[in-house]
């Protein structure tokens, strides 16, 4: 009898008690009361009122997303800023014509990388100036990012140069650029060798590494394995040949095949 005047009445509501939310540290005053109408009519809840606990979820949701965005910005300013050359934009895998027998196998091994891509798997491209190293190698990360990976082109040299210019920039840290190149599914290091040799390039191109431990990379490099070794340090050097496929690349400059 008595609860039935009290929904007459309209909905009850009694205050329970007031109190400093945990999540948002808002005054919250918290209510008991009977839902008066719908479907949960005549049920008793309990309703906190002033917790912006779910606006703040919203709210976080919506920073993560710009961050994903913001990254993937990076990641494409990035890929432009290494592809300067317009043949090498265009590079694919069936445009590679190779010139001769070895080049011939090198296509089909990284054919076979493409089809086999577990994520871990790691490829080492060693050869001449103009054999194609940089065509093969953009061409995989074509192949793999119609197949949904995230890829990464970056030549070694102008990453460092990249990394030295954040130093003075405000929008981009190089913490950023970092996790950018951490996160991709595969990050090909184009022409290492070919940077300053010194102690600074080779602490960056370990942290590379290290932070990459596992994840696949594709290396290309115009040095033979010692000089390699002699260039980016021992230590380097055997995280490169972790878990790597080597394949060595002999042709004339296809630059200068008209000559
Ligand atoms: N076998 C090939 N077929 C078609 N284009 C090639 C071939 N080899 C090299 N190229 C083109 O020649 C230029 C130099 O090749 P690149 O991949 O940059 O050589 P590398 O990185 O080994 O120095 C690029 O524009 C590339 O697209
Ligand atoms: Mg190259
Ligand atoms: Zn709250």
């Amino acid at each position: 009898m008595e609860n039935a005047t009290k929904y007459v009445a309209g909905p009850e509501q009694k205050l329970l008690k007031r109190f400093v939310c945990q999540g948002c540290h808002q005054q919250v005053v918290q209510k008991q009361l009977i839902i008066p109408f719908g479907p949960r009519e005549g049920e008793q809840i309990i309703a906190n009122y002033g917790c912006i606990c779910d606006d703040i979820k919203l709210a976080e949701a919506a920073e993560r997303k710009y961050n994903l965005l913001k990254h993937s910005k990076l990641r494409d300013g990035f890929n432009y800023y290494s592809l300067t050359n317009k043949s090498l934009q265009e590079a694919t895998l069936e445009n590679y014509d190779p010139t001769n027998n070895n080049l011939t196998v090198a296509k089909q091994k990284v054919a076979e990388y493409i089809r086999t891509f577990d994520g871990e798997q790691n490829l080492l491209l060693s050869g001449n100036y103009g054999s194609g190293k940089s065509h093969l190698s953009i061409s995989i990360t074509k192949k793999l990012m119609e197949q949904g990976f995230e890829c990464l082109f970056l030549s070694f040299p102008k990453l460092l140069t990249k990394i030295k210019r954040t130093y003075n920039m405000k929008d981009v840290s190089e913490d950023e650029l970092l996790e950018v190149i951490q996160r991709a599914d595969l990050l090909v290091l184009d022409d290492i060798g070919a940077e300053q040799q010194t102690e600074w390039s080779a602490s960056k191109l370990f942290e590379v590494l290290d932070d990459r431990a596992g994840k696949a990379t594709v290396y290309t490099t115009n040095l033979g394995s010692a000089e390699l070794k002699e260039h980016v340090n021992e230590r380097n050097f055997s995280r490169m040949m972790d878990n790597t496929h080597v394949i060595v690349m002999k042709g004339s400059d296809y630059r200068r095949r008209a000559f």
